[in-house]
């Protein structure tokens, strides 16, 4: 299954081999140890105010999930992944942590149209404060970009964002030879997958009422887009 083989190389990615997960059913995977500080640090001050319904897709393990629910108790948190395996791990991260702000996960394919949560529960009509996508966009087919503005422009309240971690090309060109590595070796893997470039995701969402407004330079070559709703 495309998900679950998503899941697994990201867990060995960039070096360091997978960890055995304990019996729970919880997934360790060896980035969020490396990236998890920064994101959460940026996360917390881009979603300052007075809290709001954050959708994250594809939280994977659902580490990055526990950290921000647990650095944002006013913001109520809402993980989700296209795989099963992953949902058990969210939710064995979120048994674990007791946060009353964690939401149990929710099966969610950001490329199906509309977007379908099952359970239902999310709180899509209401309007989000935000969109997280951690490390998805390189590590699935560009359909996933897409299917993230299309269900943002849709389910984002005013002043709502779309936040994207990862690797990004700027006009065209790598930041460092590392991603460059990381593309061909994503793109050896599925030709499908890919580093994306800041303006064909900022050209995707405008189509959907969205604007790349900050990209923010993280350590080991990633990014932080911010995209808001277009005014
Ligand atoms: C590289 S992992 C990242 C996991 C997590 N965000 C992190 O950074 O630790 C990519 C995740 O995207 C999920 N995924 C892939 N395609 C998806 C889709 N169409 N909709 C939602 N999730 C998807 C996979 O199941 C996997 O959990």
């Amino acid at each position: 299954m495309r998900q679950a083989e998503a899941m697994a190389n990201h867990r060995v990615e960039r070096g360091r081999g997978p960890r055995p997960a304990p019996r729970d059913g919880r997934l360790d995977a060896p980035a969020f140890h490396r990236n998890n500080g920064v994101i959460t640090a940026q996360l917390r001050d881009l979603l300052k105010g007075p809290g709001g319904d954050v959708v994250e897709v594809a939280s994977g393990s659902g580490q990055h999930a526990l950290a921000f629910a647990r650095a944002m108790p006013e913001v109520t948190w809402w993980p989700s992944d296209a795989d099963a395996a992953s949902l058990s791990s969210i939710d064995a991260w979120g048994r674990q942590s007791g946060l009353p702000n964690l939401r149990p996960a929710t099966l969610l394919d950001v490329t199906q149209d509309p977007w379908a949560p099952h359970p239902p529960g999310m709180p899509l009509e209401a309007g989000l404060r935000a969109v997280v996508a951690i490390n998805l966009v390189h590590i699935a087919p560009w359909q996933a970009a897409v299917g993230i503005f299309r269900g943002a422009g849709r389910h984002l309240g005013a002043g709502g964002v779309v936040l994207l971690y990862g690797p990004y090309k700027v006009d065209g060109a790598h930041t460092a030879p590392s991603n460059a590595a990381f593309d061909a070796d994503l793109r050896a893997r599925d030709p499908a997958w890919g580093v994306r470039d800041t303006a064909d995701l900022a050209a995707c969402a405008r189509d959907h009422g969205l604007t790349l407004t900050q990209t923010l330079a993280v350590p080991a070559n990633n990014m932080i887009l911010v995209f808001d709703q277009s005014p």
